[in-house]
């Protein structure tokens, strides 16, 4: 906002790294589109010898990136995500029944712990369809898998060494530098080796991420991918889908409970479709959720799980229309909470509307005015997957339950400071009530 039409960046360090900011949506899609060759990398330190599972999608850049994209982007095709939405529908109606559980023993002065129930809710999900493993963190809130998805949400080093290891990649592979705590990475390669060698064993074929990745492995063809290659591509399923879409969740649940006109047409639109479909927040059932879906890209527009998206530059690039130039290696960052937040975009930026996101608002709209999921080659390759997750989990919800404030309700949400994936500072309780 400081330097909102200045010009079309702005240029500062980020600890001793060179960075610019964008100021000007064109420019941003310039850099993630059009000449995104030049911006193919985000520059995060990874360590593939020392550190195997730090080299997922997330971090890889240069050609183990592309290559490692292309060899996933099969794996999110409708056609398979349809296939492993039975899993999700499942731990869904677990999830109502446990929620319904829940209510007679709590104080609804206080209100549910809701973010804490939907970060068990998408650990199962991303437990099943990534590892093919029933976490059962639902059931069971201190299960192991529970315990290590909270270590990831946090960084091992704080941000003056990860920025030291960004800036000098090759000196700290050299000294070894791990990236991920090494519990979580011993824990990964145990589950990811136990359920392969289980497969293997009894050739039993599932229609899940994990099985794709096994398919790829057997190909006799560069293509194919190793053991570490496996386990960091099934890593990635876990580390960019739970926290993430459990974030997105809550915090939609909490404005839900603020808003409750929306909430309402919201579980109209949800009770009208799935009367059609036998009750169920089915695949068909859930493309057709419109609004529910508006409901959710509002959600984001508001509290997007990364305030910004990075990049790292290539090649010195003239920036059009200025005198300057984006020095070769400066990180680019595109402040998706400012874009989100701009008035001129979003009239009322803090007021919740789903209307923003009707088809003609959309079109209306400059095509970077809302980045979610990023955009370009680089964007979210999960983006719909979450959809369907995030879609499956709120329809089975605001059809059971209604959501409201409570006095322990933080209003307005604070966040957490230091956490990768955006969450709320004292959680998110609200007063739940069964329909
Ligand atoms: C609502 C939930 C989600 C949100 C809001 C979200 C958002 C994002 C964003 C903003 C990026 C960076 C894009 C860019 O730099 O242009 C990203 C990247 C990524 N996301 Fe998601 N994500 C979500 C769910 C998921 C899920 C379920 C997966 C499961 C696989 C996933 C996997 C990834 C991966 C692997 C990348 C890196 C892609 C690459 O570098 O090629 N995300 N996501």
């Amino acid at each position: 906002m400081k330097y909102k039409g200045s010009g079309r960046f702005v240029g500062f360090y980020l600890y001793m790294r060179k960075a610019v900011m964008l100021l000007d949506l064109d420019l941003i899609q310039d850099i993630c589109v059009k000449d995104f060759g030049n911006f193919t990398d985000r520059g995060y330190y990874y360590n593939k010898k020392d550190d195997p599972i730090s080299a997922h999608l997330l971090q890889l850049d240069g050609n183990h990136w592309k290559t490692m994209r292309g060899k996933l982007t099969p794996a999110f095709t409708s056609g398979k995500i349809k296939f492993m939405l039975t899993t999700v529908v499942n731990i869904a109606d677990e999830l109502v029944n446990v929620l319904e559980e829940t209510l007679s023993s709590t104080n609804m002065d206080d209100g549910v712990h809701c973010d804490n129930l939907m970060v068990r809710y998408t650990t199962d999900v991303i437990g099943s369809v990534a590892f093919g493993l029933k976490c059962n963190s639902l059931k069971e809130p201190n299960c192991e898998f529970r315990e290590i998805g909270e270590k990831l949400c946090y960084y091992r080093y704080s941000m003056p060494i990860v920025s030291l290891m960004n800036l000098f990649p090759n000196l700290f592979r050299k000294l070894g530098f791990k990236i991920i705590i090494e519990e979580v990475s011993q824990f990964f390669f145990r589950v990811v080796r136990e359920a392969v060698d289980y497969r293997d064993r009894t050739g039993e074929q599932r229609k899940d991420y994990l099985n794709i990745l096994m398919e790829l492995r057997k190909l006799n063809t560069a293509d194919n991918l190793t053991m570490d290659e496996i386990t960091a591509q099934a890593f990635v399923f876990f580390v960019g889908g739970f926290e993430t879409s459990a974030s997105v969740l809550s915090f939609c649940l909490y404005e839900l409970a603020l808003n409750q006109n929306i909430q309402e047409k919201a579980r109209r639109e949800i009770n009208e479709i799935i009367a059609q479909h036998d009750g169920k927040p089915t695949y068909e059932a859930v493309k057709e959720m419109k609004y529910l879906l508006q409901v959710m890209y509002e959600t984001i527009r508001m509290y997007s799980v990364v305030p910004g998206l990075v990049r790292k530059t290539a090649e010195d690039y003239i920036v059009s229309n200025t005198n300057y130039v984006i020095e070769k290696g400066t990180t680019v960052i595109i402040p998706l909470d400012a874009i989100h937040y701009d008035p001129d975009i979003y009239p009322n930026p803090e007021q919740f509307d789903p209307e923003r996101f009707t088809k003609t608002e959309v079109e209306n709209r400059h095509p970077m005015a809302w980045l979610g999921f990023g955009r370009g080659p680089r964007a979210c390759i999960g983006s719909r997957f979450a959809e369907f997750q995030v879609l499956i989990g709120l329809s089975s919800l605001l059809k059971n339950f209604r959501f409201s404030p409570t006095k322990r309700t933080q209003i307005p949400i604070q966040f957490i400071k230091n956490k990768i994936f955006r969450g709320a500072e004292k959680g998110v309780y609200l007063k739940v009530e069964k329909l």
